[in-house]
C-alpha cells in the first residue's frame, strides 16, 4: 500500500548531510522518489514523498541500514502545533496531535496497535529546551492512545512524535528493534571501574549491534583481543562479561583492568600484531586511516584469526559518506574471495564523534 509521507530522521548535529544521503540510498533502494532537506546543525532531516511503500522502505532498510541516521520513521507532513488558543486559555497541543495520530492510524501499513509511544525531540540545545514539553505531551498523549487501545507492547511498530520545535511535530511509525532509544540515545552510565569514557562505546556497540543475542555472543571464557587498548575502557567490558583479553598496545592500562587476572598486556604495535590461536573477538580502536583499519579487520575475519570484530573508524573532515562507504568495498573486497558470508555494519552510535563504529561477524556458511 502507498500513502504521500514525510520520512524523518535523526542524527548528531553536523551530519545532517551524511543522514540524508542515508535515506537518499534506502529511497534508490527501495525505488522511492525522496526530496530530502537537511539544514545544517539541526540534527534531523526529513524528507518528502509523494508516496511510500512502507514494507518496501522497511526492506530496503533491513537491506543497507542508515550510518548516520540514529532512528528514522515514516508519517504524515508537519503537523501545526500551536493553534491560536481561545482568550484566557492554555496552547492545545494534544488535540492536533492525537488528530494527526488518527489520520495515520487509519493507514493499512500504519495501523496500531503500536508497541509505545515516543516523543522526540533534537539532540541541539534548542532541541533539549523542548524536552519539558515532551515530558508534559507524553502522558497525554499515551493517555489517549491506551484509551482507543492503541498501545501493544508486542505489536512490530513505534509510533513517534517528534517536536520539531515547539509549532510542528512529525508523527510516524517505524518498526521497533534493537538499538532503538528514544531519541536515538542510549541512557548508559559511566561504570565505576572503567578507566575511560570510551568504554561507553563498547557498551552501546554491543547493545545496538548484537541486542537480545549479546548473552549468547559474548560469554565468560571466550578469547578476546583488543587492539589499541590503552587506557582499557574496551577491556573493562570484555572483562566484565568474563572474557579473556589481550590487550595489545604500547601505551600503559589503568584502573581495575591493569591487575586483572583475565587480562594479558602485550606491548607490541596492533597493526601488525596476530594471536597464536584464534580468539572469538577482536576489538579495535586504533586511531589511525579509516582504511588501514577496514583493512585490518577485514583480513582477521578473513583468515579466521577473529569470529567476530567491534571496531571503530576515525572519519576524515570532507568527504565522510564517500570514505564509509570505501570502507565498506574495501572490507568485501578483501572478504569475497575468502567465499565466506558475512554480516557487516556501520554505524554512528551516539557516544561517536567523527567516527563510525563497525561490527564484522563471519556467518556459519
Ligand atoms: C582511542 S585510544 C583507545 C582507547 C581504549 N579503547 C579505551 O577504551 O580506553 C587509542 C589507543 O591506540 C593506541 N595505538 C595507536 N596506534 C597503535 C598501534 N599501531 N598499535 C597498538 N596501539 C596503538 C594508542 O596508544 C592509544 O592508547
Amino acid at each position: 500500500m502507498t500513502s504521500p509521507a514525510a520520512v524523518f530522521a535523526y542524527c548528531r548535529a553536523g551530519f545532517e548531510a551524511e543522514a540524508g544521503l542515508d535515506l537518499a540510498r534506502i529511497a534508490a533502494r527501495a525505488a522511492i522518489r525522496l526530496d530530502v532537506e537537511a539544514h545544517p546543525g539541526a540534527a534531523c532531516v526529513v524528507a518528502r514523498s509523494p508516496h511510500v511503500d512502507v514494507a518496501a522502505w522497511d526492506r530496503a532498510c533491513a537491506a543497507a541500514p542508515p550510518v548516520f541516521a540514529r532512528a528514522i520513521a515514516i508519517g504524515g507532513d508537519a503537523v501545526a502545533l500551536t493553534a491560536a488558543p481561545a482568550a484566557g486559555a492554555r496552547v492545545d497541543r494534544v488535540t492536533p496531535l492525537v488528530a494527526a495520530i488518527e489520520t495515520l492510524a487509519q493507514q493499512r501499513s500504519h495501523a496500531p496497535p503500536w508497541r509505545s509511544v515516543w516523543l522526540e525531540y533534537p539532540d541541539t540545545n534548542e532541541g533539549k529546551a523542548l524536552s519539558p514539553l515532551a515530558r508534559a505531551l507524553a502522558p497525554r498523549v499515551e493517555g489517549e492512545l491506551r484509551a482507543r487501545r492503541a498501545l501493544d507492547e508486542r505489536a512490530p511498530r513505534r509510533l513517534r512524535v517528534f517536536l520539531a520545535d515547539g509549532q510542528r511535530a512529525f508523527v510516524g511509525t517505524a518498526l521497533a528493534e534493537h538499538g532503538d532509544w528514544p531519541l536515538g540515545i542510549p541512557r548508559l552510565r559511566m561504570p565505576r571501574g572503567a578507566p575511560s569514557r570510551s568504554t561507553l562505546k563498547l557498551a552501546e556497540a554491543f547493545a545496538a549491534f548484537l541486542g537480545d543475542d549479546e548473552t549468547r555472543l559474548l560469554r565468560a571464557g571466550q578469547r578476546a583481543v583488543d587492539l589499541g587498548a590503552a587506557p582499557g575502557g574496551w577491556t573493562w567490558q570484555l572483562v566484565q562479561r568474563g572474557l579473556r583479553v589481550t590487550a595489545v598496545d604500547n601505551g600503559r592500562l589503568r584502573g581495575e583492568v591493569a591487575g586483572d587476572p583475565l587480562v594479558t598486556h602485550v606491548r607490541d604495535d596492533g597493526l601488525h600484531w596476530r594471536p597464536r590461536r584464534p580468539v572469538d573477538w577482536l576489538v579495535c580502536d586504533i586511531v589511525e586511516q579509516p582504511l588501514r583499519i577496514a583493512d585490518l579487520v577485514a583480513a582477521w575475519i578473513a583468515d579466521g584469526a577473529a569470529r567476530r570484530a567491534i571496531f571503530n573508524l576515525k572519519l576524515p573532515m570532507k568527504k565522510r559518506y564517500d570514505e564509509v562507504q570505501r570502507c565498506e568495498q574495501r572490507m568485501a573486497a578483501v572478504l569475497r574471495p575468502t567465499g565466506a558470508h558475512w554480516t557487516l555494519r556501520l554505524r554512528q552510535l551516539y557516544h561517536d564523534r567523527e567516527e563510525v563504529t563497525g561490527y564484522l561477524a563471519r556467518d556459519r556458511n
